[in-house]
């Protein structure tokens, strides 16, 4: 992205204040031209003093009272806008600063998980911080400085030419030469400060990894190896950052002397100029208030342009995090799905995750209300894929699926999800307390229906054995808790929920055979009277299946009741032969 289309899109996004902001810029304007002419009023004080040999001394007293009390004014005018700019940007710059990240947290959790599933948290946390952070600063920056230094070089500079032609050019053609070496300065290490950027993204992406995983570090005695690594990456930051940095000293040493040539160039030739008849002491006095300003505000100019090329980067990778469109999109006129009574139907739906491989292709297959489906199959077959659909993870490229008689594409996702249930194989939790993480489906449920579903679930038990009952708090993910234990803790929420679809997906796969026996009649309570799909690998579990799908690499290869597939002696048949031989399951 260009650096002037991240800045304006920097501003615009002050959008929601717009009004407010528009008053912030205009006090600011004002601050700048009122700054211009204090040294005009100081000239002109100069030369009545100057000239006051030759006038009565009532007439020079009456112009410096007069001249003076415009200066008073002025004085008395900049308080005002500077305590306006100073009172309404940091306020604004906080507001829209939380409301950007707000933004940015609502957009990122609703980006489909093959986003998330690219990219780490870590990194989307960092460029969310950072990404807020830039743009606060900017904002600032642009209400105190940005707008005042602007206006001060591009249009009270040439103004100057009015005050003494003269010494207006030589003023303009010296703040040229030094904008022009600055500019130089900032493109010759753009390149160099990107580079910078993406191994600070790298070392973020690494660390984070690493804190992620402090499991697997220290039981495979990693720490050292990590930190060295790490210090690795470090090195080579600051081998990049060196080079820019030594650039911009430079810059800095250049405004300087700038500053100090500039002064004493506008001395020498209006010494030259007064000499000649050209130019009054307090014109020469004027431009030299004038020079030190604008190199001030060119040094101003130097430090926020080095800044933003600082933070391009970041800003680009915030803006790149909100550009990404959400691959489920719902219509504007999408309907809400009411709770519906579970009639599921599949119609020729295909999806291929790359464009390449069918993931699934052509499923077709109907569930009455209150049915239990099975998908069974080997891994990577496309089970999980299947019911990614039926929730709209993602849209199939081809076919229809509707509930209820109603194309799911045509509901809004919140009431679509509303109606299922999802059990995954590894049930995270947030870290919070488990009555938060039994409510996550449905907040305004009661105490007692939440013990409810807990009891329902096997699960009341165990939370109660916690040392704070309901109000334990269960770790990072869950942490805290065992396997089995997260399972039905998902389950009671499912049952909480209360959905009239549900999507079992391994639900028991990661368990032991103890813990699944107590697991599988939590399901079963959990099951009755929905229409339930069950991903699973042990097959013994879907005996009662009202159907069963064998799919293999995305296709449908069998399908019918458990014991009529069973008789058949197709594929599924022999993996339950393979299973009941005590083969491992696929
Ligand atoms: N998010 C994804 N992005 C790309 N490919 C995926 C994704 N999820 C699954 N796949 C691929 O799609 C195929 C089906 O996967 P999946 O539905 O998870 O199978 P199953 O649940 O039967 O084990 C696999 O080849 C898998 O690698
Ligand atoms: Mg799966």
């Amino acid at each position: 992205m260009s650096f002037i289309r991240v800045y304006s899109r920097v501003l615009g996004l002050l959008g929601p204040e717009r009004n407010l902001a528009l008053f912030i810029a205009f006090a600011n304007i004002a601050l700048a031209g009122l700054q211009f002419v204090e040294p005009v009023l100081f000239g002109k004080v100069v030369d009545v003093l100057n000239g006051s040999n030759e006038r009565a001394a009532d007439a020079v007293w009456v112009d410096t009272v007069r001249l003076l009390g415009l200066w008073a004014v002025v004085g008395v005018g900049s308080i005002f806008a500077n305590i306006a700019v100073a009172l309404y940007s940091d306020r604004m710059a906080h507001r829209r600063r939380l409301g950007a990240m707000a933004v940015y947290f609502e957009h990122v959790l609703s980006l489909p998980l093959a986003f998330h599933g690219e990219r780490h948290s870590g990194r989307l946390l960092k460029i969310m911080l950072e990404g807020v952070d830039h743009l606060f600063g900017i904002w600032l920056a642009f209400f105190r400085e940005h707008l005042s230094t602007f206006v001060a070089l591009i249009v009270m500079l040439p103004l100057s030419l009015f005050l003494n032609w003269r010494l207006g050019l030589l003023l303009i053609a010296l703040i040229i030469l030094f904008a022009c070496l600055s500019v130089l300065v900032v493109t010759r290490t753009e390149q160099a400060q990107g580079k910078v950027q993406s191994y600070h993204s790298e070392l973020a992406a690494r660390a984070s990894d690493a804190l992620g995983n402090v499991g697997l570090i220290q039981s495979y005695v990693r720490l050292f190896l990590e930190a060295q690594q790490l210090g690795a990456v470090m090195q080579r930051v600051l081998a990049a950052q060196f080079p820019v940095l030594t650039w911009w000293a430079a810059v800095t040493v250049l405004t300087r002397m700038a500053s100090t040539l500039t002064v004493i160039s506008i001395f020498v030739v209006g010494t030259w100029l007064h000499l000649h008849g050209k130019a009054s002491v307090g014109e020469i006095v004027s431009f030299m208030g004038f020079a030190t300003m604008l190199i001030s505000r060119l040094e101003q100019a130097m430090g926020f342009a080095s800044r933003l090329f600082f933070q391009m980067h970041g800003l680009a990778e915030f803006f790149g995090v909100m550009d990404t469109k959400s691959g489920v999109v719902e219509r504007p006129d999408a309907k809400v799905l009411g709770r519906v009574t579970g009639q599921v139907e599949f119609s020729h739906v295909s999806l291929t995750y790359d464009g390449k491989r069918p993931a699934v292709s052509d499923l077709t297959f109907s569930a009455a209300p209150g049915n239990m489906v099975a998908l069974v199959g080997p891994t990577g077959a496309g089970k999980t894929t299947a019911m990614a659909l039926l929730h709209r993870l993602w849209d199939p490229q081809e076919g229809v699926i509707t509930i209820d008689g109603v194309d799911i594409r045509d509901v809004t996702l919140e009431s679509l999800r509303n109606n299922i249930g999802v059990v995954f194989q590894d049930s995270t939790m947030f870290n919070r307390t488990i009555a938060d993480n039994l409510r996550v489906g449905r907040p305004d449920a009661t105490d007692e229906e939440m013990i409810a579903a807990a009891t329902q679930a096997q699960a009341h038990e165990f939370i109660m054995a916690q040392s704070d009952g309901y109000q334990t708090m269960v770790g990072e993910r869950g942490s805290t808790l065992s396997g089995g234990e997260r399972q039905r803790l998902a389950i009671a929420r499912a049952l909480l929920k209360n959905p009239p679809i549900l999507i079992l997906d391994e639900a028991t796969s990661a368990l032991d055979a103890m813990t699944e026996a107590k697991v599988q009649h939590a399901l079963k309570q959990l099951m009755a009277g929905r229409t339930t799909f069950v991903i699973a690998h042990r097959l013994s579990t879907v005996r009662d299946a009202d159907l069963v799908l064998v799919l293999v690499a995305g296709r449908i290869v069998e399908s019918g009741p458990y014991r009529e597939l069973l008789d058949r002696g197709g594929t599924f048949a022999n993996l339950v032969a393979t299973q009941q031989g005590g083969a491992l399951p696929t």
